[in-house]
């Protein structure tokens, strides 16, 4: 038996603890045999495939990224080519089944957030034996309970927030800190109460500049002349909308979201005259040695997936449903997304311990 694996969609800490976790179960427990796909999709489609032994995993727990690449710009069914300096469009799945037969691949995991699992789904409805593994920084997928990458992202943003602390409190200035999370504030939310935030703006919580400035004289007159606000990338002013950076064609969410905290600090500046900065920490978060949490649950989710292989359980997502793993259909897994809730114990403890969501 062969397994294929493949990295799709943004990178993220603890991709290459699955990898391992997957090869040493697959090869030690069961002796199969296991090739990496090269960069996603787009290496199924042009057959760039490389072996996987023990070998070639053995180090690779505590490094980021992927060792085998990854694309958020490729669908197969969906797929663009430059003919004549023109994009063209078509469907080359058919050509990804027939690339996956002739390489002796008998069952796919595609390890991803929604859009990778996605086309995974597309493909187990063609035939192809499949099993996802959960990945995204944003935490936003519904069905688990938490994805590796998102531990890491929150303590390097957190790591960022305390250095912005320090500089903050010297030159008594409203600091903010522009987080990822598109539609989801959980990197925003978690840094910002581990970080000891101010003001903590979310997507699922739309703001009001009067509430922010009102929160930021509060301290003052409390005799505090500095405030942190760490701002998710995705969060909006009331009646208002996202800020988009640039527009990726390709993408399976087309908007690339950022510049928010600009925004906010404009209008922090203008309406108070107190001096603001903003750091954005963009990509930084989606990088670095994952956690031993990350590590741990990725290590847990690659076996899984074996396990059920040697099962032969297709079409399903490994899942951590505290403390267990488990696995769901697929089909329940895609097109669900995990926002916080409103009523969120974190957000109520948050309120409790003073934090301003910028609503009231
Ligand atoms: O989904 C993870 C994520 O890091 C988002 O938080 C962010 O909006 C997006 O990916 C950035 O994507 P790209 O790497 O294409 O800029």
């Amino acid at each position: 038996m062969k397994i294929g694996i493949l990295t799709g969609g943004g990178d993220c800490p603890g991709l290459n603890a699955v990898i391992r976790g997957v090869v040493k179960t697959a090869v030690q427990q069961y002796k199969i045999d296991v090739v990496g796909i090269i960069d996603g999709y787009y290496g199924l489609v042009n057959n760039k495939i490389r072996g996987l032994t023990l070998e070639d995993v053995s180090g690779i727990m505590p490094r980021g990224g992927t060792i085998l690449g990854t694309t958020n710009i490729c669908d197969p069914f969906h797929y663009f080519a430059i003919i004549n300096g023109k994009k063209v469009y078509g469907d080359v799945s058919d050509k990804v089944v027939e690339n996956i037969k002739n390489n002796g691949i008998d069952v796919m995991i595609a390890i991803g957030g929604d859009g990778t699992l996605a086309i995974a789904y597309e493909f187990f409805k063609k035939g192809v034996p499949v099993v996802g593994i959960p990945k995204t920084i944003d935490n936003d997928l519904f069905a688990t309970d938490v994805t590796f990458g998102f531990d890491t992202a929150i303590l390097t943003a957190t790591e960022a927030i305390d250095k912005i602390h320090t500089t903050a409190e010297s030159h008594h200035r409203a600091m903010i800190v522009e987080v990822m999370g598109r539609n989801a504030g959980w990197i925003a939310l978690h840094s910002g109460i581990a970080g000891g935030a101010h003001i903590i703006l979310i997507p699922e919580i739309p703001f009001d500049y009067d509430a922010v400035i009102k929160k930021i004289y509060e301290r003052k007159e409390n005799g505090k002349h500095f405030s942190i606000i760490v701002v998710a990338e995705g969060a909006k002013p009331k009646g208002g909308d996202v800020v988009v950076k640039r527009i990726v064609e390709d993408g399976a969410e087309p908007r690339r979201l950022g510049g928010i905290g600009n925004r906010v600090g404009d209008e922090i500046e203008k309406m108070t005259g107190i001096e603001t900065r903003v750091t954005t920490l963009g990509h930084i978060q989606r990088g670095g040695s994952p956690s031993p949490f990350d590590r741990i649950l990725a290590t847990r989710f690659g076996a899984e997936a074996v396990t059920l292989i040697a099962k032969n359980e297709y079409g399903k997502m490994v899942s951590l449903r505290t403390p267990e793993i488990v696995s769901i259909p697929l089909e329940e897994a895609i097109g669900n997304q995990r926002l916080v809730p409103l009523d969120s114990g974190y957000i109520k403890a948050a309120r409790l311990i003073g934090i301003s969501f910028g609503d009231k």
